[in-house]
């Protein structure tokens, strides 16, 4: 049988190394080897933050061998790059170099080719799909809160759930027990995005690339099964694709688009739901209200999708949430012409940054932007006058988060069961210790103390 063929797009004929030569923007010199990665890695927005009120909105900093990449800053620069109405901005050439265990995965793809694969996964994220979705959802995540007691680590809690519920719903495993293997090598993957690329025994992104390849010999060995047998989930459906003419999804294409929104869903649903949580413990105020809620739109244990979605406060403690702590902490893109922005021309091939947090954090956008206040994206409040593109935690436009409403689905069921059965209590005094990147998350654990409630 003949497979749907490969699309070529503009950006395949660019240079596989960016643009350098960007003297003659602003921006700081940094170190010639460490460029000015020591002032980003612990964090970025306080830097660039610095960098923007020198330089303006378009300036350069430094990443390893002080390569220069191109910051935008601001919402209008948000508007330009991510809607892309000409076509410009490749996601893939800005991804690829921290995300190369994941190509072929649609975020990796451009324009045309982005578009076709696009479309082939949006039915997995209508409402009818959504709806079968929340019964795994429901299933997992009561076994997890249940068997809480005492102190534990919220972030690893989120991480076993948001996997397990991924698992389930994206490649049609329902495990008795958790696969262990599986959690320890997505967790080995993602430790080998930021490392060294050498391939030297015992380096962390050797350990991560064997870690993938193992995970991606387990998914293509199923495909056949899967492509003999009913199943309704990504998985089944991907491998049993024709398109008009007949041809089927390649094996690779089938497991490139499982694999990858497996990852996609599960460590940046983990990071959110966990600081989350740490929110509410931090804010017994908004502990209650949220737990006022559920008990008034939720009277059975397992909430239905219909009344998960009027759910106004969780909505606005998940948004604020993502403000203060956005996963994902620059949108990457490659531009394939070049284009001229803040009275500066930048040429064809430069590495442009996006950093979400510098909306977020910026105080014209958002008054007192380092507190947590919820009510700040309530209907009716300021959030009317917030420019869309200046609250970007799942991006916007062409590449904008495909699983936004599955994300925040999820996070309700959970608060929703755990707020029934538990306070959720502060065991740190302070703020949590998060690492920023490759991706925002508590760094190391997150502990939280579950008081059973009495009803
Ligand atoms: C709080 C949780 C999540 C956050 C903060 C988040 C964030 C993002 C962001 C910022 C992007 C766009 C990146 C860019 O434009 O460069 C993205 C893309 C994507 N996300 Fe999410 N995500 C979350 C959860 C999920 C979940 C649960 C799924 C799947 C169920 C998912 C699937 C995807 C997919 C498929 C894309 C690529 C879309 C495309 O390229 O067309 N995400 N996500």
């Amino acid at each position: 049988m003949h497979h749907v063929p490969a699309i070529e797009v503009a950006s395949d004929r660019l240079s596989r190394t960016p643009n350098d030569d960007l003297a003659h923007l602003p921006g700081p010199r940094g170190h010639w080897y460490f460029g000015n990665v020591r002032e980003l890695l612990p964090d970025p927005t306080p830097f660039l933050t610095e960098m923007r009120a020198a330089h303006g909105d378009c300036f350069t900093v430094g990443m390893l061998r002080n390569r220069r990449v191109i910051v935008l800053a601001g919402a209008a620069a948000n508007r330009l790059v991510l809607l892309d109405a000409d076509s410009n901005f490749s996601s893939r050439l800005g991804w690829e170099a921290t995300l190369d265990f994941l190509s072929g995965f649609v975020l990796l793809r451009d324009f045309e080719d982005h578009a076709f694969h696009r479309d082939l996964l949006r039915p997995f994220f209508k409402a009818d799909a959504l709806r079968r979705d929340l019964v795994s959802m429901n299933r997992v995540i009561r076994r997890e809160v249940n068997g809480l007691a005492g102190t534990s680590d919220g972030y690893r809690l989120a991480k076993r759930l948001a996997l397990d519920i991924a698992l389930a719903v994206f490649a049609g495993f329902s495990l008795p027990r958790r696969n262990e293997t599986m959690h320890s090598d997505t967790e080995r993957m993602l430790d080998g995005v930021l490392a060294r690329r050498s391939m030297l025994p015992g380096s962390r992104y050797r350990r991560a690339l064997r870690a993938r390849n193992r995970l991606r010999g387990a998914f293509l060995a199923e495909v056949p099964r899967r492509r003999d047998a009913d199943g309704v989930d990504l998985f089944g459906r991907l491998s049993r694709f024709t398109d008009s003419s007949g041809r089927r999804l390649g094996d690779q294409d089938v497991v490139h688009h499982v694999f990858g929104m497996i990852f996609a869903a599960h460590e940046t649903t983990a990071s959110a739901m966990s600081l989350m949580m740490h929110s509410l413990a931090r804010h017994p105020e908004w502990q209650a209200r949220l737990r006022a809620e559920v008990v008034a739109r939720c009277p059975d244990e397992t909430p239905t999708l219909e009344e998960l979605s009027d759910m106004p406060v969780a909505e606005a403690v998940f948004r604020e949430t993502l403000r203060l702590y956005s996963p994902i902490q620059f949108l990457p893109r490659r531009n394939v012409r070049p284009f001229d922005w803040c009275g500066h021309r930048i040429p064809a091939n430069s590495h442009v940054l996006l950093p979400p947090q510098l909306c977020h954090r910026d105080a014209s956008r958002f008054e007192d932007p380092d507190s947590f206040r919820p009510d700040r994206f309530f209907a009716g409040s300021a959030r009317q006058h917030v420019d869309p593109f200046a609250w970007v935690p799942f991006g916007r436009g062409s590449h904008m988060c495909m699983g936004t409403h599955f994300a925040l689905l999820e996070v309700k069921a959970f608060f929703v069961h755990l707020l029934r059965l538990f306070d959720l209590k502060q065991t740190m005094t302070d703020a949590p210790a998060v690492q920023h990147l490759p991706l925002l998350r508590p760094k190391g654990r997150l502990p939280m103390t579950f008081v059973r409630r009495h009803s």
